[in-house]
C-alpha cells in the first residue's frame, strides 16, 4: 500500500489542482509499489501516469498554428551572475525562485508562491534577460507572447487568442513572458478601436486572476504611466529597472570585456561617457570594441578604445532622443 503521506499528497495536489504534481506523486507511489514488490500494480500506475501525460501534452499541441507562431520558446541559458542589477532587485528575483522552488512548503501553510510578476523600466536594462534568468534557475522553457504582435495581428479577435494562451500556461509548465505588454496594457486607446482594447484589458485581468498553473507569468512593460492600474493588483510583485549607476556599469564593462579588459584600466573618463546609457547600449559598445580589437589582432581593449564606441551609443542614442 501507499504510504499515509503518499495518500495525503494526492488528495492535496488534486484539491488545488495541481496535476503535474498529482501525476508526479502517483509516479512516487508506483515506484513505493514497485520496492515493495508489487510489479504489476507499479506498471498500472505508471501507464495511467503515461496516458494523463500524452494527453496533457496533446492539448498544448491543439494550438491553432497561427498562435504558434506568436509564442517563441527557448530553454535560455542565462546564468544570474551575468545580470548586473542592485542588490534590492536581485534579491526580488532570488525570492521569486526561492518561493518557487519551496512552494510544496508554502502550500501546505495556505499560502502560495509569488509566480505573476510585472516587470517594469526603460528599454535595454534587463526586463526580457531576467525572464531568461528566472528559467534558466528554474529549468523550465522560456515562451514569449510578442503582444504588440497578438494585438495587431489579431484585431477582432485578441481575447480568444488570449484564452488559447492561457490554455497553454495552464497545460505546459514554464514561464510566459507577456513582452511590450503596453500594447494590451495601456490606458492609451489606439485610434482605430477603443472599445476592442478595452476588451482585451479587462479579458486579460480576468484570465490572469483566474490562472491557478504551475507557470511563471511575467509581463514586461517599457512605461509604467500607460498601464492601466487595475493590472497592478493581478499581479504578485512589480520590480522596476532602471538605468545602471556607475558603480553598476563598471561591473558590467568587467563583466563584458572579461579578460579583454587592459590591465589598469582607467574607469573615470570611460563611467563618464557611459553615464545615461542603457545596459543594452554599454552591452553593445562592449562587443563592438573586441571585435574591433580582434580584427586589429590586439589582445586587449583599452579605455581609450572603449570611450570611441561608447560615445557612438551616445550619438545614436542622443539621435533618437531628437
Ligand atoms: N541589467 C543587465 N545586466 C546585464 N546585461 C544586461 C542588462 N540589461 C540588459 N543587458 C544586455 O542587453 C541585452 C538586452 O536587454 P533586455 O533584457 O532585452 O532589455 P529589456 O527587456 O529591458 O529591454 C541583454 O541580452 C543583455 O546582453
Ligand atoms: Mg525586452
Amino acid at each position: 500500500m501507499a504510504t499515509a503521506e503518499q495518500l495525503k499528497s494526492l488528495i492535496r495536489s488534486h484539491l488545488s489542482g495541481e496535476p503535474e504534481r498529482f501525476l508526479a506523486v502517483a509516479l512516487r507511489v508506483a515506484a513505493h509499489e514497485a520496492g515493495q514488490g508489487h510489479g504489476a500494480l507499479a506498471q498500472d500506475i505508471r501507464k495511467l501516469v503515461d496516458k494523463a501525460r500524452l494527453e496533457r501534452r496533446g492539448l498544448a499541441q491543439k494550438l491553432p498554428q497561427d498562435i504558434r507562431g506568436l509564442v517563441l520558446s527557448d530553454d535560455p541559458d542565462t546564468p544570474k551572475s551575468a545580470l548586473v542589477v542592485p542588490t534590492t532587485l536581485r534579491d526580488r528575483i532570488d525570492r521569486i525562485t526561492h518561493e518557487y522552488r519551496q512552494q510544496a512548503k508554502l502550500k501546505s501553510h495556505g499560502l502560495s508562491h509569488r509566480r505573476k510578476i510585472m516587470l517594469i523600466g526603460p528599454p535595454g536594462t534587463g526586463k526580457t534577460m531576467s525572464a531568461q534568468v528566472l528559467a534558466h534557475e528554474l529549468r523550465l522553457t522560456l515562451h514569449t507572447i510578442q503582444v504588440d504582435r497578438l494585438v495587431t495581428k489579431f484585431m477582432g479577435e485578441t481575447s480568444a487568442k488570449l484564452r488559447q494562451i492561457f490554455d497553454l500556461i495552464q497545460a505546459d509548465p514554464g514561464v510566459y513572458l507577456f513582452d511590450e505588454f503596453d500594447a494590451i496594457g495601456g490606458e492609451r486607446t489606439l485610434e482605430n478601436d477603443v472599445g476592442e482594447m478595452r476588451r482585451v484589458i479587462s479579458a486579460f485581468l480576468q484570465f490572469i486572476e483566474q490562472d491557478m498553473s504551475d507557470s511563471i507569468i511575467v509581463a514586461a512593460s517599457n512605461s509604467p504611466t500607460l498601464l492601466d492600474r487595475a493590472l497592478f493588483r493581478r499581479f504578485d510583485d512589480t520590480l522596476y529597472y532602471e538605468l545602471p549607476n556607475e558603480d553598476e556599469r563598471k561591473r558590467l564593462i568587467q563583466n563584458v570585456l572579461g579578460a579583454f579588459l587592459a590591465p589598469r584600466f582607467t574607469w573615470k573618463a570611460v563611467l563618464a561617457d557611459s553615464n545615461r546609457l542603457s545596459h543594452a547600449e554599454i552591452d553593445l559598445a562592449c562587443r563592438d570594441s573586441i571585435k574591433r580589437a580582434i580584427l586589429s589582432d590586439e589582445k586587449i581593449v583599452s579605455p581609450a578604445a572603449l570611450r570611441k564606441m561608447l560615445k557612438e551609443r551616445q550619438s545614436a542614442h542622443n539621435g533618437r532622443r531628437r
